[in-house]
C-alpha cells in the first residue's frame, strides 16, 4: 500500500495554512502526499511546545522533516541554522519553499534516515515516521547517536499506541532519557548522549 511518504504520482494541490507556536507566527505551504497537510500535527506541536529551547544551541537537524515545521520553527525560536531531511521529494520541495516563506536559514536534503548526512549536530529533533516501520524508526532514533556531538541531545515525540513504551526501553539502553511531557497518549522525550 502506498504511504504518504512514497513519491507517488498524486495530483498536486498546494495550499497554505498559518499557525502560531510559542507566540510566533508561521505560514506553511503543504500538498497532497505529505504528512498532516491541513494543519500542524498535534504531536509535532506538543514536541515544539515542550522542548526546553534555552538548552538548544548550535547546529540542529530535523529528520523526517515533511514540509518543514519542526526545523523551521526550531530555527525561528533559536536563531540557529537548521538542516532538514526526508525521503519524500514533494515534502522536500515544500520545506525549501517554507524556509523562504518563514525567512529562516536552513538547508534541505534527500536522505533515507542518515544515509546522506555526514555532519554531526548539537540537536536532532524528530517526529519519526511510524508508518515506515520499526526498523526505520529505530534507525532514526538510535542512529542519532552517531550524528550528535558529545554533548548532543535528541528530542522526539511518539504516541503510546505507536510503541512509545518499548521505544523508551530501547532509548534508555543508549541515552540518558527524560520524558518531558505526556499528553493524550503522546510522549515528548529528551535523550542525552551519556
Ligand atoms: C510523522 S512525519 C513528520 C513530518 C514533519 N516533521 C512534521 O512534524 O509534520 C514523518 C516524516 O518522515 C519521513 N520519512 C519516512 N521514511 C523516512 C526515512 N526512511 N528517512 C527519512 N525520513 C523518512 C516521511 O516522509 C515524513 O515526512
Amino acid at each position: 500500500m502506498a504511504q504518504y511518504f512514497d513519491n507517488v504520482d498524486l495530483k498536486s494541490e498546494i495550499r497554505k495554512f498559518s499557525t502560531s507556536v510559542l507566540g510566533k507566527d508561521f505560514s506553511f505551504f503543504t500538498d497532497n502526499g505529505v504528512f498532516c497537510k491541513e494543519h500542524l500535527d498535534f504531536g509535532t506541536r506538543l514536541l515544539l511546545e515542550n522542548i526546553p529551547w534555552e538548552e538548544v544551541k548550535g547546529k540542529i537537524l530535523d529528520v523526517g522533516c515533511g514540509y518543514g515545521p519542526i526545523g523551521i520553527i526550531a530555527s525561528k525560536i533559536t536563531g540557529q541554522a537548521v538542516t532538514m531531511c526526508d525521503v519524500n521529494k514533494r515534502a522536500l520541495h515544500l520545506a525549501e519553499r517554507n524556509i523562504s516563506e518563514n525567512q529562516i536559514e536552513g538547508s534541505v536534503l534527500e536522505s533515507n534516515c542518515y544515509q546522506n548526512i555526514s555532519d554531526t549536530f548539537d540537536t536532532i529533533i524528530t517526529n519519526p515516521p511510524i508508518r515506515a516501520g520499526k526498523k526505520v524508526v529505530y534507525e532514526i532514533l538510535l542512529g542519532a547517536k552517531k550524528h550528535l556531538t558529545s554533548l548532543g541531545t535528541l528530542f522526539l515525540v511518539i504516541h503510546k499506541d505507536q510503541g512509545a513504551k518499548s521505544v523508551l526501553k530501547e532509548l534508555e539502553k543508549e541515552y540518558d532519557v527524560e520524558v518531558l511531557k505526556k499528553n493524550k497518549g503522546f510522549f515528548v522525550i529528551k535523550c542525552k548522549i551519556r
